[in-house]
């Protein structure tokens, strides 16, 4: 068990990448706070964990990563159902419109600046302070996008958001460093998540696999896995790395 006995949030983790990744640390022995805003999702995948013989290192708790105040709350309930928090998984997103960059509303590059940015910023706010007084420290896994290395037209603001969230995890990675805090980014290419699958007309996903040496997109389980490898002690010196996930398309 690579995760034996530790405390994970993944935000996200009703859906995609997130819930392949509150899956597998739950096979790997943590316990998992499933936070998410869709509480269908969220209540989904904490029931499938537990079904999968995990019942009392589960819980799912409602939670929207663009609010403070909600962000504390996640907190707050992670430290009264486990205790402790060892691993911070910042992963939501929402779905975004592909296209000119000048067809984005204010509103929706706003949306996207938060939940993509300012929820790595409130999650420091209240995670951090938990993992200083804990002797063991802890890590935050930030999920970003091959579109910070390697930005493509028609992505515009959603590349610029992944960048700065890249940037800000090695950031946090510096500063953090001597209180025994790691922050690595995860920076996967088009995957088969809700997020993508149902933009992805037949025609453009043969295109899009095409561009990936590796021959086909992201699946939850690749994401997943370099979420694990992050989280555990095997990376104990690892640390302000941007890990692409992508199959070599950032080459
Ligand atoms: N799927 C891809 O093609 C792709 C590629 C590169 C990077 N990523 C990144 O991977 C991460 C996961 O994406 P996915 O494809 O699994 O997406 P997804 O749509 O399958 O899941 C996202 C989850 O986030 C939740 N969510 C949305 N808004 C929220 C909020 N305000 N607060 C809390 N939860 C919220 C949703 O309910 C959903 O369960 C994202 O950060 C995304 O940008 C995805």
């Amino acid at each position: 068990m690579r995760l034996a006995d530790k405390v994970a949030i993944v935000t996200g983790g009703g859906s995609g990448f997130g819930e392949g990744i509150a899956k597998r640390y739950a096979e790997e022995g943590a316990h998992v706070l499933v936070a998410d805003i869709n509480p269908d999702g969220g209540d989904r995948v904490a029931g499938e964990i537990a079904a999968a013989g995990a019942g009392h290192r589960v819980a799912f708790v409602r939670t929207d990563v663009t609010q403070d105040a909600s962000m504390a709350a996640m907190v707050q309930a992670c430290l009264e159902r486990f205790g402790r928090l060892d691993i911070m998984v910042n992963n939501a997103d929402t779905s975004q419109p592909n296209g000119p960059m000048l067809n984005v509303s204010e509103e929706v590059f706003d949306h996207l600046f938060a939940i993509n940015v300012k929820s790595i910023f409130l999650s420091a706010r209240h995670v951090v302070p938990v993992m200083r007084a804990q002797e063991s420290g802890g890590c935050l896994v930030n999920d970003t996008s091959v579109a910070a290395i390697r930005p493509r037209a028609g992505q515009t603001w959603h590349s610029g958001v992944k960048g700065a969230a890249s940037t800000m995890s090695k950031a946090m990675a510096a500063e953090l460093a001597p209180e025994r805090i790691r922050v690595n980014a995860i920076c996967p290419v088009a995957g088969e998540t809700p997020l993508l699958l149902p933009k992805l007309m037949p025609e453009r996903r043969a295109a899009f696999e095409a561009s990936i040496p590796l021959g086909r997109l992201a699946r939850p389980r690749d994401v997943a896995n370099a979420a694990l490898y992050l989280a555990s002690d095997e990376a104990e010196f690892i640390t302000g790395v941007a890990l692409e996930v992508d199959g070599g398309r950032a080459i």
